[in-house]
């Protein structure tokens, strides 16, 4: 009974595998057990989708989440190839290939794109006294990081203290501090994030706290100079037509 059941077992796997074999993907770089392959941002990943030799006069569609891929002439009968240059968009883009108008036997991939945070460097950053200080780090990163930290002048920010907020999500991590004081907030702030698998990276921000600008009142005295220009061309006008005037 035992081996009844494990040749029917049997039987239907290899059926369903010949099932399958009719149309395939081939990939560089290889797929894994559940059909995603690892790639890496800006390094080309060929896909390759062939039918058995029985159909290779049909007609192939590429469908990217859905969407239909555009295939150059020729690159569809019984065989068509992509080669896709992965940005952070394509991670998890599923690549779909089947016959065009019949999508029963239908094989996917998908892209599982690796990349590490990209914050480096020291940028430079002044900001008046009593305004609002905001600093910006780019978090996103696959795998996802494991947390992000922001000190100033080597000593965590205290977000109870000093006027500071932080918020995160998932793409940037955002530092904000309301009304700044020169004494409280001014100084080198780092934003550094810890990743899974690549070293931890950081940002610099060195900030400036300048003194208060009196703001002057522009609006009006704009208005005033044009008045003054305006009343100035027209003596100039009307003095020159007394000008023309005597000359004839
Ligand atoms: C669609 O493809 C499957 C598998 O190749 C085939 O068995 C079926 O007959 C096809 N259907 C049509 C309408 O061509
Ligand atoms: C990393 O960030 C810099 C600027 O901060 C940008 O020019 C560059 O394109 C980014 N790299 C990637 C892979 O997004
Ligand atoms: C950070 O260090 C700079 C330079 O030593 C100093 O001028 C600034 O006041 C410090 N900031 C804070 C908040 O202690
Ligand atoms: C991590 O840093 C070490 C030493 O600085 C370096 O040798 C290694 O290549 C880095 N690893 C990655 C993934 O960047």
């Amino acid at each position: 009974m035992k081996f009844i059941l494990r040749a029917a077992v049997f039987h239907f796997l290899f059926l369903y595998a010949v099932h399958v074999l009719a149309i395939e993907i081939e990939s560089v770089p290889k797929f894994n057990d559940e059909r995603v392959i690892q790639a890496e941002l800006n390094k080309p990943v060929s896909l390759v989708c062939t039918l058995d030799a029985t159909q290779a006069d049909e007609e192939l569609v590429w469908l990217r989440n859905d969407a239909a891929v555009l295939l150059k002439e020729g690159n569809n009968k019984g065989r068509s190839s992509l080669c896709v240059t992965p940005i952070y968009e394509d991670n998890g883009a599923k690549f779909t290939c089947h016959q065009k108008g019949n999508s029963t036997d239908q094989v996917s991939v998908t892209l599982n794109v690796i990349f590490a945070p990209n914050i480096s460097g020291t940028v430079e950053v002044t900001v008046e006294e009593e305004a609002d200080l905001v600093l910006e780090c780019d978090t996103r990163a696959n795998p996802l990081v494991s947390s992000v930290t922001w000190s100033l002048n080597g000593s965590l920010v205290d977000l109870l203290a000093d006027g500071f907020s932080v918020i995160n999500n998932g793409l940037i991590s955002q530092l904000t501090a309301n009304k700044v004081k020169k004494s409280l907030h001014g100084g080198m702030y780092t934003c550094t994030v810890d990743s899974p698998m690549y070293n931890d990276s950081s940002r610099h921000f060195q900030v400036t706290i300048t003194d208060k600008t009196l703001k002057f009142p522009l609006g009006p005295m704009i208005a005033g100079l044009v008045v003054v220009g305006l009343t100035a061309l027209l003596a100039a006008v009307s003095r020159w037509r007394k000008i023309v005037k005597c000359c004839k």
